[in-house]
């Protein structure tokens, strides 16, 4: 399974993609409001620090606007970073027909906001590269998330559809176990999950006691 990093935060997305596990990067106006940094600063820098796909998330409202935004979008970032675009386009109908022309002028986008198997099955038609069901949103109200990826996941695999399914709105590690195992082709991790999911305790007590033991030994 692919890793995507959730953030805009540079240093972070700087920090972690060292470590070598990050495939893309997923942001949103809530994120890049969160970084403090404007929006220029952070799409100068993040196409540098990751190859891979990174979610710009258009925000009109009509197709029409929102494809001439997409493609703005796409004139912003340098030529030899443009394959790594993808558009990340609101979930309902004016979105759909937007993901219609920009898939068909070979605009790579990410239907987000997804709640449900019939909306990603909707955007896997429309041409979608990628759908991102928002699970931390749905177990908050008390809907059983994983079971969406689930649903999700059968149809794709049904039906052969290459949209490639970003389980998004993940809270805690266990999140991203369970999207392992159910196939789903990425998850998209918030940074503090991915530095849990790094840790053991007993990986902590073992560096430990072979450091103290190492100190024993006759060099
Ligand atoms: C995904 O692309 C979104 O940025 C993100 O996962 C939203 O998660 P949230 O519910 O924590 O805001």
């Amino acid at each position: 399974m692919k890793i995507f990093i959730d953030t805009a935060d540079l240093d972070e997305i700087r920090e972690l993609a060292s470590w070598g596990i990050i495939d893309g990067v997923t942001t949103n106006p809530t994120l890049i409001a969160k970084s403090g940094r404007p929006f220029k600063e952070i799409i100068n820098e993040i196409f540098k620090i990751v190859d891979g796909p990174i979610s710009l998330e258009v925000i009109s409202e009509k197709a029409e606007e929102m494809v001439k935004e997409a493609k703005t979008l796409v004139t912003r970032i340098p030529q030899k970073y443009r394959k790594n675009i993808a558009i990340k386009i609101p979930m309902n109908s004016e979105g759909l027909k937007a993901v219609k022309v920009l898939s068909k002028e070979g605009i790579q986008t990410n239907v987000t906001l997804v709640f449900s198997a019939n909306q990603a099955l909707l955007a896997a038609k429309a041409g979608a590269a990628f759908v991102s069901p928002f699970i931390g949103r749905l177990d908050d109200i008390g809907q059983e998330g994983m079971q969406v990826i689930e649903e999700i996941m059968d149809i794709f695999t049904n039906y052969d559809y290459k949209t490639e399914v970003i389980v998004a709105s993940i809270r805690h590690p266990i999140h991203v176990i369970q999207a392992a195992q159910l196939g789903a082709h990425i998850a998209t991790v918030p940074p503090s999950v991915i530095r849990k999911m790094v840790k053991h305790s007993l990986t902590d007590v073992g560096i430990k006691r072979f450091l103290d033991d190492w100190k024993k030994v006759k060099k």
